[in-house]
């Protein structure tokens, strides 16, 4: 990644030198004082090596001015309101205050439910429907979002210049005299990208420092394994398999939540008719943590999950073949559907949820 780094570093600069002349650059902006650090990010044991774009490498500086933004309350229109607002840390591991749906700041609801950020820097194609395909082109959308942040880029702008910190923290970031929103959302991904959670009890436990209880080892077992006709099991690992840390497979599927769709789901995305009824397979870390569940929070416990994929589903043309039981359901027993559970709360990282480094700065 290094040798990504430095180039990448480069051509801004050079590319910035160009651009701005000795006479058109603003009186106050100093290009000497843009000397980034580069970051480097804490890779948990385990976790395959993050891509990071080329064209938005990691800095130190990058990372505390995502992090400064992302609980910029101006960013709205009528400075109420935050990324952080729907998306808070303790002890919601950063969704909407266990509601079902968000609401903006003209109190209208959406219809999704507020997502984690979690380990988001593996992951590809953003929001339940995957429309965003990078974190940068996410960070873009809540702003002017009517039913969210409602504020026109350029106000938003308008507002950051107007403060006193921003435009030296954004020239110490990127090397830029003029604030824009593309660098407003390329220091937001890169703060998301060091929200990395990797110390659960689960982890701990691939580590050797702790052991699982026979109640969630046997969950555990439950997770990785087919039903067969001799040996029960749940299915889950085909679309949340724990490769990597992931608990994704950062794919979209139709889980059998309704045979008639009110949200077409990647359908909006692709337009193709095959997609209906699909959404991202979200990670299940911090999973005790972020209910309610699904792209329209339905279901407010954990145990509601597991009824769903215990009764099997409801049929529909998408259903994706991995929900092989419909119809008959997974047949888990009281104790078995507890021991699946259980599981799923080892995966609750109290020291992400936690960490200094991802709360407000002050
Ligand atoms: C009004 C509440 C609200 C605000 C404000 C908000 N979000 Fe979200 N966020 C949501 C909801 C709801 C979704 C899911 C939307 C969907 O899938 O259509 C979401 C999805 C996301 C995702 C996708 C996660 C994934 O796994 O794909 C990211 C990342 C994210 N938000 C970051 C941000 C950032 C950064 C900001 C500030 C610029 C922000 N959000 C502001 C409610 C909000
Ligand atoms: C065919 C793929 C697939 C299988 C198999 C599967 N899931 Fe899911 N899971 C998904 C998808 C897709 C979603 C999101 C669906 C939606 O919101 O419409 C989801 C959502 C969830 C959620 C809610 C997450 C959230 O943030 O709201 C939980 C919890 C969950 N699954 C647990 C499990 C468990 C436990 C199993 C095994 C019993 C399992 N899943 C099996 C694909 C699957």
């Amino acid at each position: 990644m290094r040798i990504l780094k430095i180039p990448a570093a480069l051509i801004v600069l050079i590319s910035l030198v160009q651009s701005c002349k000795k006479d058109d650059c603003p009186q106050d902006c100093d290009l000497s004082l843009y000397n980034p650090t580069p970051y480097s990010i804490n890779r948990p044991q385990g976790f395959p090596e993050m891509v990071i774009p080329a064209d938005n490498p990691m800095t130190v500086e990058g990372v505390a001015l995502g992090r400064k933004l992302f609980y910029e309350k101006r960013l709205s229109g009528d400075n109420t309101m935050s990324c952080a607002t729907c998306h808070v840390q303790q002890p919601f591991s950063f969704t909407d205050n266990a509601t079902r749906f968000s609401t903006g700041i003209d109190g209208i609801e959406g219809n999704r439910n507020a997502m984690a950020i979690i380990n988001l820097g593996w992951a590809r194609n953003f929001f339940w429907d995957g429309r965003a395909a990078t974190l940068e082109l996410q960070a873009l959308g809540p702003v002017p979002n009517p039913i969210e942040m409602h504020q026109r880029w350029v106000d938003a702008i308008a507002k950051l210049e107007a403060d006193t910190t921003y435009p030296e923290l954004f020239l110490k970031a990127f090397g830029i005299c003029e604030i824009d929103s593309i660098h407003v959302a390329m220091a937001i991904a890169q703060f998301e990208r060091t929200m990395i959670s990797g110390n659960s009890k689960f982890d701990k436990f691939l580590r050797g420092e702790v052991a699982l209880t026979p109640s969630e080892q046997n969950g555990f077992s439950l997770f990785n394994r087919d039903k067969s006709d001799f040996l029960s099991g749940a299915d889950c690992f085909h679309c949340h398999g724990s490769a990597g840390g992931a608990f994704t497979d950062n794919d979209f599927h139709n889980n059998g939540l309704d045979s008639v769709f009110t949200d077409l789901g990647r359908e909006l995305t692709t337009g193709d008719i095959n997609d209906r009824g699909k959404f991202r397979s979200p990670t299940l870390r911090n999973i005790e943590l972020t209910a309610p569940y699904m792209h329209d929070g339905r279901f407010a416990t954990l145990e509601e999950v597991i009824e769903h994929y215990n009764s099997g589903g409801h049929p529909s043309p998408t259903l994706d073949p991995l929900m092989k039981n419909v119809g008959v359901g997974l047949e888990l027993t009281e104790q078995e559907k507890t021991d699946l559970i259980n599981f799923l709360k080892t995966l609750t990282d109290m020291d992400f949820v936690n960490n200094p480094d991802f709360s407000e700065p002050q």
